[in-house]
């Protein structure tokens, strides 16, 4: 590997590219270690570039890891030497109007272990092109404001060859594809293999028929039926919610093995970690089949927002990734249940985001430089981005909203587009100025919310203040745009002022509600309405009522997420013992039977450890992850003793008759009863449990058992049998090895993890399969932070193993490491030296490098 300096790459530096290229044709001929692509691409010196149209412009293309073979310009060969990222043609050189490049590379598929570009999976070809892949494929303009129709021709003896567009010609050992729609070349697929289809069709809207193929490989086209039953109710929602439908003769899946990511939306060719499209009840969890209806939505729904309309740049990655979680969001709610989902969005928002908002990686939605875009993959890009759209909806109002996105379709439909181009469509269709919300995009860091109240002549006013703390690089913060939802209660429960809007501007902001005749008890930041954190000193009681009384779900929720925090928090500090009160409110809830047996299973899952270190930190107490888990451990024996008389009830009560089916009533069910197992498991010693893994018919109930087995240290023999049952099966062997890293005692889990990497299924180059061992380290929290420091070392050792042949996956996972600055000075010496270790390993990919130095500053 070649050692270069790191290059920062701005975006006040963008240009615009100096050609523009109106048509490709490849041609693939297929083979695992020599591969020959040759390209013709037709360029156009760029109107918008007067030194091109001058013919003074070099065309600069990327290339990497590409043998040249030939070269020609309008059938004239051409003598150039590429040097390590490309090749340059010199304007004198290039014809002055529009000319044709041809090319032919070899490149080496099977020797392609970063995953990035053309690779192979278990015999199979396949690519990954996002973000900078395509210049590992051929000499390009790889960049998405490069937009072309491209014709691709694969040779090959495999049964299966596909790539984007539509089919238009097929022969012995030979296909032709054409996708008509100009696009950039990160979008660009190919897949060539062994593989069966699961067929199906869909009729769009305008009366067009789309051949619909999830591909597999033989043997798993039995769990292809949940993954396609998605994507057709996707393919309707976006025509009902958006207008939006499908342009193409044909839609393509493929499921692959190995993948550095979920999915990946190729123009007609979405290809997916094969995690996030086969499923069936024997194999697959309840949140599997969540997971991969909306990943299957969230890809399809990048056809338009990505695809149809792409970025610019990679600084407007948000553009698309943003917009599209936000689409897959409200999809999955509109699938299964709102309260629910926010829920669930929101915990992961604070898990990972507002984690890593507060650390040394903390970049705005739109970061303005990198070094690595394969970096910015991030929470903050993907999750606040799809928080900063939901605020957007809120401020203008549904109606507005939706006239907004017609216009962003009619105005940029075919271009890449950036996110003054997003803003400017609500502009117009709205008159409202957004030049102060545009800060939720360029400012980093998550504005604290401190709230005061008072109450005087029956009148009742909150008093807001924001303030968000420095992030690296940007030390001032100017107040943002906050949509507030409030609503109030009365004390005796009833909702005295339904949810109102309220839009804070300033740094400090008072609000006032006139005519009211006692003191109300203030429901704030309704569903979440923004991605702020919120101060404010709550009694004990007026969450308990909260808890029972708010009207608003997720304000429901949260009360009795801030008593479970307060009550942990002081047990963790104080040595304290749980609050009955918080004990008896969630034993109402969980008897009330109105209520969504989903809900009732989240309001009973308490904060993680992760989340109780971070909220200990913000409190300005230095966090002990070895007293967290023990006060989690004792909460939830106490628990499990406030409630032993409801357990077993409700354990059968939840209990699901018949055949499993995946939806969202039946998922919350057993949400409760696996609940109330892990709980039940604390009286009974695990009878129940044993029970449960010994007869289950289902993976949510298999794993669920064997998950509360191991949290009160026992399963031994359930694991052993675990893996005989399920040795050949990749997917849930990675359940397997992830849940025993994840319930190992602490001080056990680096050595389990260490073991693990010794079986002799722990292919340490699969990326599932890594993650399940070297990912759920980190998510053990206690464990990891193991005052020896052996996961620290544990996890740094497979980093540094995996970086010369995966750097985008070895560089993700070592964001494990981005909290250290929340801890003792003895695990900070041991965090920050397995960073520095990192740091120091000769050749260390541009990945690394960049992530090492930002958190070590
Ligand atoms: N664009 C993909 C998505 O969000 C994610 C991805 C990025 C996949 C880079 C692979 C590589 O849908
Ligand atoms: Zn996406």
């Amino acid at each position: 590997m070649t050692e270069t300096a790191a290059q920062t790459i701005h975006l006040a530096e963008y240009q615009p590219p100096s050609h523009l290229i109106e048509d490709v044709s490849l041609t693939f001929r297929l083979d695992p270690k020599a591969t020959r692509v040759l390209s013709e691409i037709r360029f156009v010196p760029n109107p918008a570039r007067e030194d091109a149209l001058a013919g003074k412009a070099d065309l600069r293309l990327d290339g990497v890891q590409l043998k040249l073979i030939s070269a020609a310009i309008d059938g004239n060969p051409v003598d150039v030497t590429p040097d390590a990222t490309g090749l340059t043609l010199p304007a004198a050189l290039l014809p002055a109007g529009p000319f044709t490049w041809e090319a032919e590379v070899e490149i080496a598929p099977a020797e392609n272990t970063a995953l990035e570009g053309l690779y192979m999976s278990n015999g199979m070809y396949c690519t990954q092109c996002e973000a900078e892949g395509f210049r590992k494929i051929t000499y390009y303009l790889d960049r998405p404001d490069v937009m072309a129709p491209f014709r691709v021709r694969i040779e090959s003896d495999l049964p299966v060859l596909l790539s984007n567009g539509n089919p238009v010609a097929a022969g012995p050992e030979l296909a032709e594809w054409e996708d008509p729609w100009p696009k950039p070349a990160y979008l660009f697929a190919l897949v060539a293999g062994d593989l069966v289809a699961h067929i199906d069709r869909f009729v769009t809207r305008s009366g067009e028929t789309v051949d619909l193929n999830v591909w597999v490989r033989p043997g798993d086209e039995g769990k292809c039926a949940y993954a396609m039953d998605s994507l057709k109710r996707a393919m309707k929602w976006d025509e009902e919610v958006y207008g939006r439908e499908y342009d193409l003769d044909i839609f393509n899946i493929v499921a692959v093995d190995d993948f550095n990511m979920g999915a990946m939306e190729n123009k007609g060719l979405n290809i997916f970690n094969s995690k996030y499209v086969l499923a069936s009840p024997e194999t697959a969890t309840d949140d599997d089949f969540a997971r991969i209806e909306a990943i299957i939505a969230h890809e399809y729904f990048h056809n338009w927002t990505g695809n149809r309309i792409t970025c610019r740049d990679w600084f407007q990655l948000c553009l698309k990734e943003g917009l599209t979680v936000f689409r897959d969001q409200s999809f999955s709610g509109d699938m299964r249940s709102h309260a629910v989902k926010r829920i669930e969005d929101v915990l992961d928002l604070r898990a990972r985001q507002f984690r890593e908002d507060a650390g040394p990686l903390a970049h705005p939605v739109r970061p303005d430089h990198y070094q690595e875009i394969n970096n910015f993959y991030t929470a903050t890009v993907y999750d606040k981005g799809a928080e900063v759209i939901a605020m957007l909806k809120r401020l203008v109002g549904d109606d507005a909203y939706r006239k907004a996105l017609d216009l962003y379709f009619e105005r940029h439909d075919g271009e890449a587009a950036t996110i003054e181009d997003w803003l400017k469509v609500f502009e117009d269709t709205t008159g409202r100025d957004l030049s102060q919300f545009k800060r939720w995009y360029t400012d980093a860091g998550t504005p604290h919310l401190k709230v005061t109240d008072d109450f005087k002549d029956g009148s009742y006013t909150l008093h807001f203040e924001q303030e968000t703390a420095p992030t690296p690089g940007q030390a001032e913060k100017p107040p943002r745009v906050i949509p507030i939802a409030v609503g109030l209660l009365n004390p005796n429960g009833d909702e005295v002022v339904p949810t109102q809007m309220l839009e804070m501007t300033e740094a400090k902001q008072s609000f006032s509600f006139d005519g009211l005749a006692a003191r109300p008890v203030p429901s704030i930041l309704r569903g979440f309405s923004a991605p702020v954190i919120l101060e404010r000193e709550t009694s004990a009681e007026e969450r308990a009522f909260l808890l029972a009384h708010d009207t608003d779900p997720f304000n429901r929720w949260e009360a009795g997420r801030g008593l479970a925090k307060q009550v942990l928090l002081r047990m963790v500090t104080e040595g304290a013992a749980p609050a009955p009160g918080y004990l008896s409110g969630i034993e109402a809830l969980l008897r009330d039977n109105g209520l969504d047996p989903a809900f009732r299973a989240l309001a009973l899952r308490l904060p993680s450890e992760d989340d109780m270190a971070q909220t200990l930190h913000a409190a300005g107490i230095t966090p002990d992850p070895s007293r967290i888990h023990a006060a989690r451990q004792d909460l939830q024996r106490a628990l499990a003793s406030q409630l032993s008389a409801l357990l077993p009830a409700l354990y059968t009560e939840m209990a699901v008759p018949g055949a499993y089916t995946p939806d969202a009533a039946a998922a919350g069910k057993r949400a409760l009863r696996g609940a109330a197992l892990a709980l039940l498991t604390r009286l009974d010693d695990g009878a129940t449990a044993q029970g449960q893994f010994a007869k289950a018919d289902n993976m949510t109930e298999q794993l669920g058992a064997l998950a509360a087995l191991l949290d009160i240290g026992k399963g031994t023999d359930e694991v052993t049998a675990f893996e005989t049952r399920w040795r050949a099966d990749r997917l849930v062997m990675d359940k397997w090895f992830s849940l025993q890293v994840l319930y190992a005692a602490p001080e056990a889990c680096a050595a389990t993890a260490a073991r693990l990497t010794e079986h002799p299924d722990f292919d340490w180059k699969n990326p599932n399969r890594f993650r399940s061992v070297l990912g759920a380290l980190p998510a053990n929290a206690a464990g990891f932070h193991d005052p020896s420091g052996a996961s620290y070392r544990l996890l740094a050792d497979w980093i540094i193993r995996l970086d010369p042949l995966n750097p985008q996956t070895a560089a993700r996972m070592s964001s494990a490491f981005e909290t250290w600055a929340r801890y003792d000075g003895d695990r900070q010496d041991l965090i920050c030296g397995a960073l520095e270790r990192i740091r120091q390993t000769p050749g260390l990919s541009r990945d690394l490098n960049e992530m090492t130095a930002r958190m070590l500053g």
